[in-house]
């Protein structure tokens, strides 16, 4: 089905199953451990051996041919695998960094070996055996030092490296009120609560993998395009995942060397990414330097507007993209956007949750409450005053839709932001100072293809299946939703399959997308379902419906499943696009608003509320939506507060890795959080109407976090995480 916006009436709308707040379909099977993950699946796949992947001990160089005799000799060990004897090669077209190192070495604790053996115990011991004679090289690690050598990059994904519009250079020299600040963030870990696993099998020269992955179909043709085989010759299934973040988008070294410790030993292999081996040998949301300069007149309407990023990756890679919601999200004539990107050693640089705005936002977001303290305007008026319905560097271009303000004005009034004094250090509550802040939420929406199967039993089951995968977003239960919607049936009488590469090819798990695009390729296959259903029991008529288990036309009232009572019945389609998404900018937005106390002697922070306020079209499960969105907030208060990969600049790693030291926010950081979706639909997304907010949910949390901080204090902190040795000297004197 081709998507010819705007979406019309359609089943979707009567809202019987779709947009109630029903709880996951799947949540039986995860609260009793009965999920299976990856790493789980012991009974079901006979005869696992262990993999231990041992991964390089230097950042940059080479290393010498192996001994490895020790370690095939110890106990239990049944194979070897390194690139000496791994076979040919290639590189998937989503990784930038080999996964299986040797005899060059591209990054610390890029694999360089798997050992396999009955257990691990005995994998990970013989591992230790094995004798790695390295070579150093010089290695680039500090993205200061590498910014002066920064190269204009052409890989970059959703457009060009530079942007522009109007004349920045002169509309901001002519500006009467001018800003100009550089702001940093750190590398961030997605530690994700699931590591990186995989169980590989080999059934002569076909491939299974059971493994932990986001996007099956691009992952299938990766692993083959590695290995080397046909891409019809590798299956992969991951119906359960324990997070992903971006971090599962490719596969990784768990996959590849449990492909290749399988295919040396003859026997199912399973492998786990240690935790401390994550950081290192996974991939990670690269630091990022940011200038952000805004011109506006004296009564705060922005006439100029430039961002500039430089992030690092290794050769070959992309930088992170910034600067992408600068050119989009606020009004203004005279606009440059551009991205440097630095060649650095350290591990791959890739997307991590909202990429490019998360890190962008947490920049921007801060430069708005700065210019709106400088323009004596409340920082909730001057995004309003500069709100804009059309994309601001191609005016004739609109937004789908777009209640950005209106986000702001409801988020006010529900958070009590009048309660506010503008005027940092001026609210106490005891010891401890108190502030707000505010911050805009903006991350687009991106329309991939994507396709399913439907089938009605004898019994009047509907049965879905697509490689769509779940990472723990409600995937199971929306499509279930969607459905028992298009077919005038319960949930109960839904089953989903789903994260298996024999199944339609979904448009996956990345990007906010998955929600929208998949459930709106189940709709597309639910539409021909339903003529499949219809021509069978002799019923083809315009006015056809689709009600509680039955087809009725007129008087007439069918049971659904006597329609395949002799024969099974199937629809299947995919949902595509017409030029919907170049006409219109599709994009989803909102409010953050938070308060925060900061002890005035220590400089402890306390995050005492938060609230977003979102506006992504129909909700379609606003309970599955709702743990995005918190989901995202909390995630959010990390990058303001805690998180930051520690990069050894000598040696070329970050030296923090494991959720020890990599700090992330528990339980008791959180407050109560609130989330309020706005009450409407957009036509131009998808027939269902619906966007994505996964990632919504955390663009902007941090900056409103930054922005609460000042108010509280007075000190403005301009680089990630804000710890309290960055603002402690300048907490006014307690009385
Ligand atoms: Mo998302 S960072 O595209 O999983």
């Amino acid at each position: 089905m081709k998507f010819d916006a705007p979406a019309t009436n359609n089943p979707i709308d009567q809202l019987k199953v779709v947009g109630k707040p029903l709880d996951r379909v799947d949540g039986p099977l995860k609260v009793t451990g009965t999920a299976a993950y990856a790493h789980d699946r012991y009974d079901s796949i006979p005869n696992q051996a262990y993999g231990y992947v041992l991964g390089s001990a230097i950042a940059k160089g080479k290393i010498k041919p192996m001994n490895v005799s020790a370690a095939k000799a110890a106990a239990g060990v049944l194979g070897v695998v390194t690139a000496e004897n791994a076979g040919k090669l290639g590189k998937g077209d989503y990784n930038t960094a080999k996964l299986l190192g040797g005899p060059e070495v591209d990054h610390y604790h890029q694999a360089i070996a798997i050992v396999v053996a009955e257990t691990f115990e005995q994998a990970r011991a013989a591992a230790q055996l094995i004798q790695v004679e390295y070579t150093k090289a010089d290695g680039s690690y500090d993205l200061h030092a590498a910014m002066a050598t920064a190269i204009r990059p052409e890989k970059i994904f959703g457009g060009e490296a530079d942007s522009s519009a109007g004349d920045f250079d002169k509309g901001f020299a002519a500006a009467p009120i001018k800003f100009d600040a550089t702001y940093e963030t750190p590398d961030q870990a997605h530690a994700m609560m699931e590591p990186h696993a995989t169980i590989a099998a080999w059934h002569g020269d076909t491939l299974t993998l059971w493994t932990s992955n986001q996007m099956i179909d691009w992952s299938t043709g990766d692993i083959a395009k590695t290995l080397g085989i046909p891409k019809e010759k590798v299956r992969l299934s991951s119906p359960f995942i324990g997070g992903g973040f971006g971090g599962k988008l490719w596969i990784r070294a768990d996959a590849l060397m449990a492909a290749l410790g399988a295919r040396a030993t003859g026997r199912p292999v399973k492998v786990a990414l240690a935790r401390p081996f994550m950081f290192n040998n996974t991939v990670h949301r690269p630091a990022t330097v940011q200038r952000i300069r805004i011109g506006a007149t004296q009564q705060g309407k922005i006439t100029a507007i430039g961002h500039e990023s430089w992030s690092g990756d290794l050769p070959g890679g992309g930088p992170e993209v910034a600067v992408m919601q600068t050119r989009l999200l606020y009004a203004g004539e005279n606009r440059m956007t551009a991205m440097r990107l630095a060649v650095l050693d350290l591990p791959e640089a890739n997307a991590m949750r909202a990429p490019g705005e998360a890190p962008g936002m947490m920049a921007l977001e801060i430069a708005m409450d700065e210019m709106a303290e400088k323009l004596g305007l409340d920082p909730v008026e001057f995004r309003i005053m500069n709100d804009t319905q059309v994309d601001p560097e191609n005016p004739s271009r609109p937004f789908s839709m777009r209640t950005f303000a209106e986000c702001f004005k409801t988020g006010a009034e529900k958070f009590g932001w009048n309660n506010r004094n503008a005027k940092p250090a001026t609210r106490r509550d005891g010891r401890w100072l108190l502030g707000m802040g505010v911050a805009a939420a903006f991350r687009n929406n991106l329309l991939m293809k994507s396709a399913a199967r439907v089938r009605l039993d004898s019994r009047g089951t509907v049965t879905v299946e697509t490689d769509m995968t779940d990472i723990g977003t409600g995937s199971y239960t929306i499509i279930a939703q969607t459905a028992a919607e298009m077919m005038g049936v319960t949930l109960d009488k839904v089953a989903v399959r789903l994260g298996d590469s024999t199944l339609p090819v979904s448009a996956g798990s990345g990007g906010q997308w998955g929600g929208a695009c998949s459930t709106a390729g189940v709709y597309a296959a639910c539409v021909k379902l339903r003529e499949e259903v219809a021509r069978a029991l002799g019923l083809n008529h315009p006015d056809a419906t689709f009600v509680d288990g039955e087809l009725r036309v007129g008087n007439r009232r069918i049971p659904l499943a006597q329609a395949a009572a002799k024969k099974e019945l199937v629809g299947e389609d995919q949902i595509e696009y017409s030029d919907v998404d170049k006409k219109y900018q599709q994009s989803t937005f909102g409010s953050h608003f938070v308060e925060v106390g900061v002890d005035a002697a220590t400089g402890e922070v306390r995050i005492r509320r938060m609230l977003a306020v979102c506006s992504a079209g129909r909700i379609l499960n606003p309970k599955t939506a709702r743990s995005q969105v918190i989901g995202a907030m909390t995630m959010g208060v990390g990058a303001a507060l805690m998180e930051e990969l520690a990069v050894d600049k000598r040696a070329g790693f970050f030296v923090n890795h494991d959720l020890a030291s990599y700090e992330v926010p528990v339980h008791a950081d959180i407050p109560h959080q609130e989330v309020i979706f706005l009450d409407e639909v957009d036509p131009l997304a998808t027939p269902m109407k619906a966007k994505g907010v996964g990632e919504l949910g955390i663009c902007g949390v941090a900056a409103a976090v930054a922005n609460a901080i000042y108010n509280a204090t007075g000190v403005r902190v301009r680089n990630y995480p804000i710890t309290l040795d960055k603002y402690i000297k300048g907490l006014p004197e307690v009385a």
